[in-house]
């Protein structure tokens, strides 16, 4: 999708970023931890939208020394599988080799086939797995993809 611009999220913009979280995720994150992000230093986010200003999905991610760590990717159900994930995860994995990064990772629920595809797309692999990571008992497969491989 060639209009997607990508901008950080400001406080502002946190209740349509709950929207989207809200139709994303069984368990969804709240405000506060929304909140938190905008002021962390070492959090950084994008927020894709189209050319009316609508927006289409979110990422946040942080920085913890040679580590990226994408904690959060979606996309709104009505704007899927039109390249907006993608779109926001070129910029930050191109993000994390100009900055010198070894690797970015992630955690994923075992059983979400669209994220593992489009992580896998993008040359993520599986290392690991961490048991009953969500609160709803389901596993996490752990997704690297180290720099300059
Ligand atoms: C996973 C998610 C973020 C993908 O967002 P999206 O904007 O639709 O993804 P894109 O259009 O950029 O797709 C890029 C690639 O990912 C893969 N992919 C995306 N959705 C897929 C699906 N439903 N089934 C299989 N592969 C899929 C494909 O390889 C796709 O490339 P293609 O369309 O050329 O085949 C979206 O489905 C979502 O928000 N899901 C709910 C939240 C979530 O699970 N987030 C991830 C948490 S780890």
């Amino acid at each position: 999708m060639a209009s997607i611009t990508l901008t950080p999220m400001r406080r502002r913009d946190i209740p349509e970023v709950m929207r989207i979280e809200h139709l994303c995720f069984s368990d969804p994150w709240e405000q506060a931890a929304f909140e938190r992000e905008t002021t962390n230093s070492f959090s950084r986010s994008l927020l894709a939208r189209d050319a009316t200003g609508q927006l289409l999905g979110y990422t946040i991610y942080w920085i913890a020394g040679p580590e990226y760590h994408v904690l959060n990717v979606a996309t709104d159900p009505a704007a899927r599988r039109t390249g907006v994930a993608r779109r926001m995860m070129d910029h930050v994995l191109n993000e994390a080799r100009r900055e010198h990064a070894d690797f970015v990772a992630l955690e994923v629920r075992t059983g979400n086939v669209a994220a593992k595809k489009l992580y896998v797309d993008l040359g993520f692999r599986i290392i690991g797995t961490r048991r009953h990571y969500y609160r709803d008992g389901e596993d996490a497969e752990v997704m690297q993809l180290r720099m300059g491989t």
